[in-house]
């Protein structure tokens, strides 16, 4: 059994069953089926008795608790529990043994899941899924404490059998020191100075894409057409101008890793995963032979690949070609379903509101219009004024919350608010529940860009994660959109023709069937 798999940002199922968590599990095993003993105390119970008497709530604990983590006085190093009785283990909610929550976490809406759990047990509570103990975090500051005050006592935690198809040096399955050089290095090349040059070709690929969608009338998937859209704008970013032979291989291999990734992992030949696995090698070769030719011809590009050759280490010491290609898999993976999910939502919130469109197109048409018909490029100064469209982006990024939560697991005990997290569990922030929580966003449910016209409270909007993990590219997904939009409203109309609406998990959540439309060109 693996374990819950995360669906960021590595593009996930939310849950996979697999090989390499089986010895934790294996291990807890045995203490998780106490949960199946009739003596143990009602969960909800132990949540209102934590709430009136910590000591109460500890004693009852004990003993109780599915994976023998019996409360104790704190050890951590980071924080002292609010409470003299020591910290308490995080509450806990139902669940079947063994499998804990994972068979309702499958059978409803993830999101419907973990905002009941929300509203049932606070801000902070335990599951388990698959056998591995949860804790969730639905607070501001317990995410900031995860993510940016403690992160150094939380790893990033990601199943083996992702972490060998994407590649294990890839940046966001480590931390410390190659992290904050690799991540450097991403950084510079996804930076504003670097990002803005890219502008006349997003704006080519925007283009064209458009017109492709529009030539033939056809139905089209918007998410499949975003993903192209969103994959050649990552090739540009890693590779600059690549010849187009490569950008067909890399194109076909990148598939092919993708179909197994959210397959069953077994490396039995002719299955999605190993042929995954074969695929992924291709692309370390085809890397090699890019990395071989821009030496010898001396080539000097400023995008990814150039800043990955670059790389020293204290030693001294260069990435090989395979680390290379870890990270230019990763970021490819980071980059190409989260930015084709957002765009997907937008389409659809869009289309669905009329009234809404109306201001963007005034305020696109405007630019359109000073730049000659679009015969000028767009500038700099024009994709970074355009505020009507940047908050119904911020506002599509909150609703749409693609990235519903994070993983990480604490490499030590650590206490937080008086509550411990065992050395071992897994902790995830939930994005979503925070941005759905009306404290934060009144009417969360309503779509209403205007609540960006005042900036939102602080570490209540993460849509692009927060501290040492968070997205480098987020910069270069925001610039992609506008663009997209520009020549999309001023140019361009679409029509949904869905037949069922929903949503589906792909892994991020997007319309059914990624929401088929029509597209035409305005006379
Ligand atoms: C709308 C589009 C995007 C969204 C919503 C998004 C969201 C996120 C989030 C939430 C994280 C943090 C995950 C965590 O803490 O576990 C992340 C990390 C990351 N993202 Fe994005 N991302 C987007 C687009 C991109 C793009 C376009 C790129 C690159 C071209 C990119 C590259 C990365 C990388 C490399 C990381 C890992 C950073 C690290 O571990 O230090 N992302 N992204």
């Amino acid at each position: 059994m693996e374990s819950p798999t995360l669906c960021q940002p590595l593009l996930v199922p939310i849950f996979e069953v697999s090989g390499a968590w089986t010895p934790l599990i294996a291990t807890l095993t045995p203490l998780i089926s106490t949960r199946a003993n009739p003596a143990i105390p009602d969960c909800d119970l132990l949540v209102r008795q934590h709430r009136t008497s910590p000591y109460l709530e500890t004693t009852s604990l004990r003993g109780t608790t599915p994976f023998g983590n019996l409360p104790r006085r704190h050890s951590s190093p980071c924080s002292t529990p609010t409470w003299g009785w020591g910290p308490s283990v995080v509450d806990m909610t139902r669940g079947w043994p063994y499998i804990g929550e994972t068979l309702q976490l499958y059978s409803q809406d993830p999101n419907v899941f973990f905002a009941l759990k929300q509203k049932r047990y606070g801000e902070i509570f335990k599951t388990h899924i698959l056998g591995c103990p949860c804790v969730m975090l639905a607070s501001p500051e317990a995410a900031r404490f995860v993510l940016v005050t403690h992160a150094h006592l939380f790893k990033p935690t990601y199943p083996k059998s992702k972490e060998k198809l994407i590649g294990p040096a890839a940046l966001f399955f480590h931390q410390g020191d190659y992290h904050t050089r690799i991540r450097k290095l991403v950084q510079t090349s996804l930076s504003l100075e670097t990002i803005r040059k890219l502008i006349p070709d997003i704006e080519t690929t925007a283009v064209s894409s458009l017109e492709s969608w529009a030539s033939g009338g056809q139905v089209i998937s918007i998410f499949q057409e975003m993903k192209k859209f969103s994959f050649n704008i990552g090739i540009l970013t890693i590779f600059g101008h690549l010849e187009s032979i490569y950008r067909k291989q890399l194109k076909e291999n990148y598939c092919i890793v993708e179909r197994g990734y959210n397959s069953f992992p077994t490396s039995i030949p002719g299955t999605a995963y190993s042929k995954a696995l074969l695929a992924r090698k291709r692309i370390r070769e085809i890397i090699s032979e890019i990395i071989y030719k821009r030496k010898k011809q001396r080539l000097m590009e400023k995008d990814l690949l150039d800043h990955l050759l670059n790389y020293k280490d204290v030693k001294g010491d260069t990435l090989t070609d395979e680390q290379i290609a870890d990270n230019v898999i990763g970021v490819l993976f980071a980059a190409q379903d989260t930015t084709a999910s957002v765009l997907t939502w937008i389409l659809k919130y869009l289309y669905d509101d009329q009234k809404l469109l109306e201001p963007i197109k005034a305020e696109q048409r405007a630019i359109y219009e000073a730049n000659e018909e679009g015969k000028k490029p767009l500038t700099w100064g024009q994709i970074r004024n355009m505020p009507v469209t940047y908050r119904m982006i911020l506002e599509s990024l909150r609703m749409s919350s693609i990235i519903s939560f994070t993983f990480r697991e604490a490499v030590v005990d650590v206490v937080y608010k008086g509550y411990l997290i065992p050395k071992g569990w897994k902790v995830m922030p939930l994005f979503r529940n925070i941005h759905h929580n009306a404290d934060f966003f009144p009417g969360p449910h309503n779509f209403d860009p205007s609540r960006f016209e005042v900036a939102p409270k602080p570490n209540t909007f993460m849509p692009f994660g927060n501290g040492v993990h968070s997205c480098p590219g987020n910069e270069l997904a925001k610039l992609n959109m506008l663009v997209l939009i520009h020549h999309l409203v001023t140019k361009f109309r679409w029509e949904v023709v869905a037949s069922e609406s929903g949503i589906q998990y792909s892994p991020f959540p997007v319309p059914m069937h990624g929401l088929p439309a029509r597209f035409w060109r305005n006379e």
